[in-house]
């Protein structure tokens, strides 16, 4: 008897590419192959790539390095890469030169010809590359494997066209293209079926929705809150250019939209945030903050920041840091200014030298890291409602979820709570996350 095929994939990278993942895994346990624990003594290995910073590029290189020796002493091993990496021309001619053990070659928009492209590599022995420039239709209908059974990614719209200075997404993931609100929908209705509380909308700026009828983002959320069986929205990511009133009034109505945002302001300067071509000011951006507190009390903010972008000074910097301690964000993530190859920040002759920009990185981290301890410790002697994601990764307690904000919280608790939403009372804060015991 023949041993079932396993596959094993690797991914870099933002939730879309988490949740292409989860295609390509429903797809290959369409196909038969079953997951394997490691890369090492899987049949077929996929990486699915991010090309949004430098580092991005140098781990999956590296990644692919270590791939040669099984390759050597397994012949029938097959190596897939995809992802955005795989949109720029550079990067495959790279492959080509110096990784011959690669087998197939897939982009962002044909996802769903991979079943196709492996069967023919795995039947035919040759290498395909199959790399499509622009996204067409939106195809409907994939399988995925997912990663919780209680909580999934739901794609609402791809692509942007937003052109910020710095970055590769654009060029990646092709102009923005909106799904069907029915198909959304749909999509959730059987989702709740297969016992799934929460989801999380995904697009790169779900404010930029148009649906069918003129159907906008605010629309959908309502229309989703009414769905059966679904406790929790959320959604990923919001530009805070087109953040309209409309979606801040679907936080007061709809109880099912969790108080969290996650809203990359990118820049505390307005000179940079024009040279960043993110259409917003510094006071747009404060303003918004405080009509979405003034809204939602209680709401939780999170943020991306980068630090270092080309003709940043000292004054810009120091703008920031003052715009992060008026919002008092939650979290955010911080950045240091990576040059990418066909942006137009590449080009700017003021880049700023590594020292600054990683003392400035330093600094922000510092303050971002204060911030959010001191957010985290007001929690405590709170209940706060948790849904339970599972054992938790921290070994000192037993289960681990996410409060409504986002935080996430550890406990000691049976793990068939799993999936289900609890009360804890949270006991202790730290920088990263928060500690609780279970209410009975
Ligand atoms: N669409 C999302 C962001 C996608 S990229 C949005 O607009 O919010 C995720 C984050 O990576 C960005 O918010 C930005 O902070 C960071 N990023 C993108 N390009 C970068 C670059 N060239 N150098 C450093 N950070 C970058
Ligand atoms: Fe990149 Fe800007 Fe589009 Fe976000 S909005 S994906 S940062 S271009
Ligand atoms: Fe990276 Fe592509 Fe996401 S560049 S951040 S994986 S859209």
């Amino acid at each position: 008897m023949s041993r079932t095929k396993t596959y094993h994939i690797t991914t870099f990278g933002c939730q879309m590419n988490e949740h292409d993942s989860e295609t390509i895994a429903g797809m290959l346990s369409e196909m038969g192959f079953s997951q394997a624990p490691e890369r090492d003594g899987a049949d077929v290995v996929v990486i699915n790539t991010c090309s949004v910073r430098e580092n991005a590029d140098k781990r999956f290189f590296g990644t692919l390095g270590q791939l040669k020796h099984i390759k050597k002493d397994n012949p029938d091993f097959t190596v897939c890469v995809c992802g955005c990496m795989m949109q720029q021309q550079h990067i495959i001619d790279s492959i080509k030169s110096k990784y011959p053990w690669v087998d197939v070659i897939f982009g962002t928009h044909n996802i769903h010809e991979f079943p196709r492209l492996l069967e023919t590599v795995l039947s035919e022995k040759e290498k395909i590359i199959d790399v499509w420039e622009n996204g067409g239709d939106i195809i409907e209908g994939l399988p995925a494997k997912r990663l919780y059974r209680h909580k999934a990614f739901v794609n609402i719209m791809y692509g942007c066209n937003n052109f910020c200075t710095y970055c590769i997404v654009p060029y990646t993931r092709g102009r923005e293209r909106s799904r069907k609100a029915c198909d959304i929908l749909e999509e959730v209705r059987r989702l709740t079926e297969d016992g799934v509380r929460e989801v999380t909308l995904l697009g790169q700026n779900v404010n930029s929705y148009m649906g069918e009828d003129g159907t906008d983002f605010s629309d959908l959320i309502y229309r989703l809150n009414e769905a059966e069986g679904l406790e929790r929205i959320r959604f990923m990511t919001s530009h805070p250019k087109d953040l309209s009133d409309k979606l801040i009034q679907a936080y007061r109505d709809c109880e099912k939209l969790c108080d969290y945002i996650h809203l990359p302001v990118q820049s505390g300067s307005s000179r940079i945030l024009k040279k960043m071509n993110r259409k917003y000011t510094k006071d747009d951006y404060l303003r918004l903050v405080e009509k979405l507190k003034a809204a939602v009390p209680h709401i939780a903010i999170s943020t991306d920041i980068i630090t270092g972008f080309p003709g940043e000074t000292e004054e810009d910097f120091e703008e920031t840091l003052d715009l992060v301690r008026q919002v008092e964000y939650d979290s955010a993530f911080t950045f240091l200014y990576s040059i990418r190859k066909g942006t137009p920040a590449a080009e700017y002759e003021d880049q700023i030298p590594e020292e600054i920009k990683h003392e400035r990185f330093n600094r922000l981290v510092e303050l971002v890291n204060e911030i959010s301890a001191r957010k985290n410790a007001a929690y405590v002697g709170k209940t706060v409602k948790v849904l339970v994601d599972g054992p938790s990764k921290n070994n000192s307690a037993a289960l681990g979820g996410r409060t409504e904000g986002f935080k996430l919280i550890n406990f000691e608790g049976p793990q068939d709570l799993t999936g289900k939403l609890v009360d804890v009372e949270v006991t202790a804060g730290k920088t990263f996350s928060l500690e609780g015991r279970l209410e009975k």
